[in-house]
């Protein structure tokens, strides 16, 4: 029997991450090769004209899953019964900018939009927040939206998780899929924590390939921590093939099991979190899902001093954010 159609909400709908992102939901890249979806689109007024232009390209791709493309500038409808929201429009940063710099300009755009999923979305609609500073907007929407579990809200670190694995790759000369047990802590921001020390190579320590300590802390963490501003500055626009790309995996991640040993990066609602850090907080942690939509933070992972310090001062900065948007936060 064919499946029940899935509804799915991206924002931002002519922008640049969703011209990648539309077209690979909409392949089933996301879903998978049988599940029927519906794509709701929503846009600001002065893009609509160039949000025409994307659903005819959706349309000429004739894409077997595509059942419904639903358009439109008004949450409240664009949301209705979804069981995604992929909440991707917001502006951009530009060069020397931190993704801080956005929260006055972004922020206010995650009330109305969580307020509109609190009342019209599924009741297990699972919302990824892509739109900077990530962690803190999808604060936002968590907030005003107290009738969807919190858990269902994440913030999208898994690209930060997805260019820590390509590092390590490269500088080990391996496959990137020879790499696992990455992990992302605290803030996309420069101030969040790409952790090497648990990660594995060919499913042994690192160390046995990568015995580099000052590479792997001078070198590696500043240029994930970096990645963002260092593709801004040569293509002069901010990540969007790969944010499409780590929005789809942050979607598989929690629909697939976790493969055995392994764990993914998410910013995820810290209420309750087995490692003691702020609750109340968006924060990225190492998770794994059975992949049924749920997940649990790894709950014994080694933290030492040290790592525990580093991952103390992007939490710090995660408060100093949720500080600034408290008039927002219900
Ligand atoms: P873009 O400017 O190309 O597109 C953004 C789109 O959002 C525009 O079409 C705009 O009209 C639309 N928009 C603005 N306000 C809206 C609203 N209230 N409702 C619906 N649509 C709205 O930007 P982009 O390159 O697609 O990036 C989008 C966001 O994603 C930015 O904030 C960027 O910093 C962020 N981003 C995050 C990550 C991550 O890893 N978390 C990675 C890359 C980009
Ligand atoms: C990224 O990490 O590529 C995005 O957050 C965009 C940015 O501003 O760096």
């Amino acid at each position: 029997m064919a499946k029940a159609i899935k509804k799915i909400a991206v924002t931002g709908g002519a922008g640049n991450i969703a011209n990648s992102l539309l077209f690979r939901i909409a392949s089933g890249e996301m879903l998978g090769p049988d599940q029927p979806i519906a794509l709701h689109i929503l846009e600001i007024p002065r893009a609509v004209g160039a949000l025409e232009g994307v659903c005819m390209e959706l349309e000429d791709c004739a894409f077997p899953l595509l059942k419904e493309v639903k358009v439109g500038g008004d949450p409240m409808e664009i949301f209705g019964d979804v069981d995604y929201a992929m909440l991707v429009g917001a502006m951009p940063r530009g060069l020397g900018m931190e993704r801080q710099d956005l929260l006055e300009a972004n922020g206010k755009i995650f009330v109305p939009q969580g307020k509109a999923l609190n009342a019209v979305a599924s009741r297990d609609c699972k919302v990824l927040v892509v739109g900077n500073p990530c962690n803190t907007n999808c604060l936002i929407a968590m907030h005003n939206a107290p009738d969807l579990p919190r858990e269902n809200f994440m913030s999208m670190t898994h690209l930060d998780h997805n260019r820590a694995l390509a590092q390590l790759a490269a500088k080990a000369k391996v496959p990137v899929g020879d790499v696992t047990r990455v992990a992302v802590w605290g803030n996309h921001s420069l101030s969040q924590v790409p952790d090497w020390r648990h990660a594995l190579i060919h499913g042994k320590p690192i160390k046995e390939t990568i015995n580099d300590k000052d590479w792997l802390e001078n070198s590696f963490v500043p240029r994930v921590q970096k990645r963002g501003a260092e593709v801004i500055a040569a293509r002069g626009k901010s990540s969007a093939a790969s944010a499409a790309n780590a929005a789809i995996d942050a979607i598989v991640n929690i629909t697939t099991p976790t493969p055995e040993g392994d764990w993914f990066s998410c910013g995820v609602c810290s209420d309750s979190n087995p490692y003691g850090f702020e609750e109340n907080l968006i924060f990225s942690m190492p998770c794994r899902s059975p992949g049924d939509g749920s997940y649990e933070v790894m709950g014994d992972l080694p933290i030492s001093e040290n790592l525990r310090n580093k991952i103390l001062k992007t939490q710090e900065e995660l408060i100093a954010e949720r500080d600034l948007v408290a008039d927002m936060l219900l």
